[in-house]
């Protein structure tokens, strides 16, 4: 049963926030990073592969993994929490989407204006000499065609490319970050869907909102510790709370 406080928040919201993690994508099949990899990859640490030093040590296998994650995406289809969130901005006065994620579905779901803070896997650039390609990528080969692949050449220095990910111990793009911290300020609602909230600065978002007096809603199915006054928790699937909240608030 939806709490009437949390109906009330989102209907009489006027600058809504909704802030994803990898839990939006798991119904899409698309693993999270705190779920261990399977298939060719499952002796592999997400954390291990995701670096500039694993890059520098072997970049055809990295670039590898990430075409891998390239082609799971590719064969992924945006599930409803997706859908719901599209739709959701059209319901209120004024929307901000920010992401963690890589994958392309919240733009494949007809989400516009998303603020990617860990970059996005179909954007790649030169390791060498930041060069973005002119044209994208190619569609990627099977999921499970092998695991080293060797990175294109730049155009421009020839140079490999490498993902248009943030890494760990590398910084966020500072106008997607800038963005994301000033939406959580003035905001008076930031749903906070599918995250584990462990990863900085990004972690510190729904904080930021609910230190400035926003209601915040987690939405996942192992929601952490609340503040209680104005944090909510939905204990669910993304693709099923978010449909029904949405429902419940604009019938
Ligand atoms: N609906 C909602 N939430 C879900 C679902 C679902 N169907 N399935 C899983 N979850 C939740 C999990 O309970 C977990 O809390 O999604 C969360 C996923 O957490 P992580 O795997 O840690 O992903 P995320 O929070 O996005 O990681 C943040 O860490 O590894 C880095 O850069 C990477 O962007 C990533 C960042």
């Amino acid at each position: 049963m939806l709490d009437s406080a949390l109906i009330d928040a989102l209907r009489q919201a006027r600058h809504v926030v909704v802030f994803t993690g990898a839990g939006v994508s798991a119904e899409s099949g698309i693993p999270t990073f705190r779920d261990r990899l399977t298939g060719l990859w499952e002796r592999f640490d997400a954390a291990s592969l995701a670096t500039a030093e694993a890059f520098r040590a072997d970049p055809a296998l990295v670039w590898g993994w990430y075409e891998w994650r390239r082609s799971v995406v590719h064969r992924a289809q945006p599930n409803a929490a997706h859908r719901a969130i599209a739709e959701l901005a059209g319901k209120v006065p004024k929307f901000t989407l920010i992401t963690q994620n890589v994958d392309d579905l919240h733009e494949r779901a007809g989400s516009q204006n998303i603020t990617h803070l860990h970059g996005q896997l179909e954007r790649p650039r030169c390791f060498q000499c930041q060069h973005e390609p002119d044209s994208p990528l190619p569609v990627p080969d099977e999921p499970e065609a092998g695991r080293r692949v060797q990175p294109p050449a730049c155009a421009h220095c020839g140079g490999p490319l490498r993902p248009g990910v943030v890494w760990f111990g590398e910084s966020l793009p500072m106008e997607a970050i800038t963005h994301a911290f000033q939406a959580a300020e003035q905001c008076d609602l930031l749903i906070s869907v599918g995250t584990s909230g462990v990863v900085y600065p990004a972690a510190e978002i729904p904080e930021i909102a609910w230190r400035l007096r926003a209601n915040v809603l987690h939405i996942n199915p192992t929601p952490g510790p609340l503040h209680g006054e104005r944090d909510f928790a939905l204990a669910n699937a993304a693709g099923v709370a978010l449909p029904a909240l949405i429902d419940a608030a604009f019938p």
